[in-house]
């Protein structure tokens, strides 16, 4: 099917005559709100590619999605950045905030909405789930004495603190915090939180991350303090307006107010509990054991999916903005292109594990997936079809030995961009194009004379090219529409719908084949 046909419209809604299709599924995906203290770097770029090239695998297979990023502008850590540069905090976060939407604009995520958390809308979220917690009796007042992490916005127990009274993640000295503060009464969750987990065993992934937040709840909880008085840069608390919100109280809430929390409830119950919420294993404290306690105390369900992925180092460390290690998102883009930073952030490191950034990297799984294998695979292909075919793509053969691979390719992409695992997805397609190319050099049509023989091999070719650009549509969405296009197929492969659009045949054979520069020219390592 090429371009909007009948099979999607069939699929998109519920039913044709009285046959039920697939219904479609809401799919909200959100990445962390970064900290405005600092421009973006790789580390932010990695949960923010992610996410888009989920949302993408999602649409494609017709969800209807949401896809939500943002910053967090809140708190010590922003105020103290500010007031380094002699600005006042909101100055300073107005002028960082388009720095995230930038860089997100320059690696092509298509996120669906962008939430800051000084903006008014924020705001009146906060507080209505705030007021909801309070009139649930779940905030009291006490006055807190404890070891405080700017750099993480959180107090640490002694027994935590590494070096001699370090911060066990930043390695950096903690301060000493006296204040009289709103405390949220965390420890009446631990059982409700072990029921959750143990009914819901896969609402926190991997595995070995969800243990982590379950043996942290087993261990007992503390009540956190949730506001300030010694700042004001902040929400304002509702009932006492000597205090603000602490910051992460304020910044978990972003995943409520951009659906139309205490705003639009018809909005709001479109989307929650359905999210899906990507985060880096630094923060699993916060989402995994505090966030599902804050919403069952507002009377909400708990998030449906938490999926938390390791961290991207330089040289062994963590990329990060308390360090010099960082790279900006821009900087690679302007060297290797857009597509194959995505490419490699998505292909070498699985979700889910530390990985080490390097330029060596990006490099060599460039020449080897890129250049060597779909680059090739579409410039050989358009010059044999140009010098045996006249430049019209042939029609596939029904019985290639590629269709039945490119069935198991689709359905193993299918699977694995469901589970949260782009790499192995991306790994199954190249599967198929590296067939592809050893039936080409087997069959050698540029060697043979025109007929139904060349024109069976090429056809089947542009077939793998037509299926290949659908599935790296959530990977390299510009990429896709090039190949899409130089084949000469009409509208774009973003618009196809999985799985009818992966089946084998959909090349229709009789259109244009476009000879050009390579897609990928390779690169000195
Ligand atoms: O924690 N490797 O913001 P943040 C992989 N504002 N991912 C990385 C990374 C790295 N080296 N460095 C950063 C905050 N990230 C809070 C979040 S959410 C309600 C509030 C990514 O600016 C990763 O997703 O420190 C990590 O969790 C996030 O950026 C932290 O960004
Ligand atoms: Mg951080």
């Amino acid at each position: 099917m090429i371009g909007p046909g009948p099979a999607r419209a069939i699929r998109r809604r519920w039913s044709w005559g009285s046959v039920r299709y697939r219904a479609v599924s809401k799919y909200y995906i959100t990445t962390p709100i970064y900290y405005v203290k600092d421009a973006p770097h790789v580390g932010h770029a990695y949960t923010t590619v992610n996410a888009d090239a989920l949302a993408r695998w999602h649409r494609l297979i017709g969800d209807d999605v949401f896809f939500l990023t943002g910053t967090d502008e809140h708190g010590q850590k922003v105020a103290r950045a500010a007031e380094e540069q002699g600005l006042a905090p909101k100055a300073w976060t107005d002028q960082l905030a388009p720095r995230f939407a930038s860089a997100w604009a320059e690696l092509n995520i298509a996120n669906d909405d962008f939430i800051r958390t000084t903006e008014p809308r924020h705001a009146g979220a906060v507080q209505h789930f705030l007021s909801q917690i309070n009139d649930n009796g779940y905030i009291f007042k006490d006055t807190y004495r404890g070891l405080y992490c700017v750099s993480c916005e959180q107090y640490y127990g002694e027994d935590e603190l590494v070096g001699g009274g370090l911060c066990p993640i930043h390695r950096t000295p903690v301060e000493h915090l006296e204040e009289e503060n709103y405390f949220f009464r965390l420890s009446a969750f631990e059982q409700k939180l072990i029921d959750w987990y143990e009914a819901n065993p896969t609402a926190v992934v991997p595995e070995s991350k969800r243990n982590e937040a379950l043996s942290f709840i087993k261990g007992g909880l503390r009540d956190i303090s949730i506001t300030r008085t010694s700042i004001d840069w902040g929400v304002r608390v509702p009932w006492d307006d000597r205090h603000v919100f602490y910051v992460w109280y304020d910044a978990l809430i972003n995943y409520l107010t951009a659906i139309g929390y205490g705003q639009d409830e018809g909005r709001f119950e479109t989307w929650w509990p359905a999210v899906h919420h990507l985060i880096g294993k630094e923060i699993i404290r916060f989402h995994c054991v505090w966030w599902p306690a804050m919403c069952m105390a507002a009377g909400i369900e708990p998030p449906a999916h938490v999926q938390v992925h390791g961290w991207l180092l330089l040289g062994g460390e963590k990329m990060s903005n308390s360090s010099v290690n960082q790279i900006a998102p821009g900087d690679l883009v302007a060297e290797y292109g857009v597509d194959p930073v995505r490419y490699h952030l998505l292909r070498d490191i699985p979700l889910g594990s530390d990985g080490e950034f390097s330029a060596e990297g990006i490099v060599s799984r460039y020449n080897s997936d890129l250049a060597n294998n779909l680059g090739n695979l579409l410039s050989r292909v358009a010059t044999v079809v140009g010098s045996k075919c006249e430049g019209t793509g042939p029609a596939p053969s029904s019985d290639s030995r590629l269709a039945s691979i490119a069935a198991t390719v689709v359905a193993e992409a299918t699977q694995a961009w469901n589970a949260g695992q782009p790499n192995l997805a991306l790994e199954a397609t190249w599967r198929l194009i590296r067939e592809t190319n050893a039936e080409l050099e087997k069959a050698e049509p540029w060697k043979a004379e025109p007929g139904p023989a060349v024109d069976s091999v090429l056809g089947s070719a542009l077939e793998v090219l037509r299926i290949v650009s659908i599935l790296v549509v959530p990977a390299m969405p510009a990429s896709a529409e090039e190949i899409w296009r130089r084949i000469g197929l009409e509208g774009s492969p973003a618009e196809q719908r999985l799985p009818e659009a992966g089946i084998w045949g959909g090349y229709p054979g009789g259109r244009p084949v476009e000879k050009a520069a390579p897609l990928f020219p390779r690169r000195k390592v």
